[in-house]
């Protein structure tokens, strides 16, 4: 694709994120239900009559949302884009868009102006300078374009950060910003905010290794430096186990997501 101009740089926390979600690459899909279901809520929140020429899935992973997209935009050029190779390599043979490439959200390997649409779901919460990604949107968006993402916010997954905290003071739970946070940084982003808004949305498990489970099997499991090295020993899991289960409802142990949609236009 000529637009490509070069790799962004990477952090080693970036590294670590990326071997962790190509690691996932082959168990992504089947435990991928939340992400489907926030992807398609970001797919039907994009304003009515758009016709992008090219459109860019930020954050792409297996590209199931690019495939999405190259059918709600048969006549667009889709663009790929994620900082796991083992994702890219996943999506690929599957198609649906024009150019799969390797990339950072902060630093992105593009030219100014070349794309009318991005959609960017559930990536940028491992972003940690927003307001980077936010530049590089506007600046690779053309006059009118649209920058429409979800993330997460502040008081996601509480349950297990909370049992966590009964148990020692470690960050077993990746940090995300707050919803005020995300309000500020877009609103001096230069963007033009048409929406931001928070959805909690809540999911049931039997047993909490389902949760921890399916945390590893996303890739999405706890990469903040203060984690606590080697392994967890049975005595600290099984007080894991008890202080979790003071959240138990007839449904089962919850995990709350504080999902936030977000739809930008770069003004003409
Ligand atoms: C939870 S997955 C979401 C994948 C896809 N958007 C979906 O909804 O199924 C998050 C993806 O963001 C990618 N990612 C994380 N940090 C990134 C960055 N700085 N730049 C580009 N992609 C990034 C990860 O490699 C991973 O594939």
């Amino acid at each position: 694709m000529s637009e490509v101009v070069g790799a962004g740089a990477s952090l080693p926390d970036k590294r670590r994120v990326a071997a962790s979600f190509s690691r996932a690459a082959s168990s992504y899909d089947a435990v991928a239900e939340l992400q489907r279901t926030v992807g398609n809520a970001l797919i039907e929140r994009l304003p009515v009559g758009l016709e992008p020429g090219r459109w860019l899935d930020l954050g792409c992973g297996t590209g199931y949302f690019s495939r999405q997209l190259a059918q709600c935009f048969p006549q667009a050029e889709g663009v790929a884009l994620d900082i796991a190779e083992g994702m890219l390599c996943h999506a690929r043979p599957q198609g649906g868009a024009e150019a799969f490439i390797a990339g950072d959200a902060e630093c992105l390997p593009l030219r100014a102006g070349c794309v009318d649409l991005i959609f960017s779901s559930l990536a940028l919460q491992w972003c940690e300078d927003f307001p980077a990604v936010l530049r590089e949107a506007k600046r690779v968006l053309r006059p009118g374009g649209v920058f429409a993402f979800s993330s997460l916010c502040s008081g996601t997954l509480q349950e297990l950060r909370d049992s966590w905290q009964a148990v020692d003071g470690f960050t077993h739970v990746n940090r995300f910003r707050s919803r005020e946070t995300y309000q500020r940084l877009c609103a001096d982003s230069g963007l033009r905010s048409l929406e931001l808004s928070v959805r909690p949305q809540v999911l049931h498990f039997a047993e909490l290794r389902q949760l921890t489970h399916e945390l590893k099997a996303l890739g999405a499991h706890n990469l903040n430096p203060g984690r606590p090295g080697g392994l967890t020993g049975p005595a600290r899991i099984r007080a894991l186990i008890a202080a979790y289960e003071q959240f138990r409802t007839p449904s089962g142990l919850p995990a709350t997501y504080q999902v936030i949609y977000g739809m930008l236009r770069k003004e003409s």
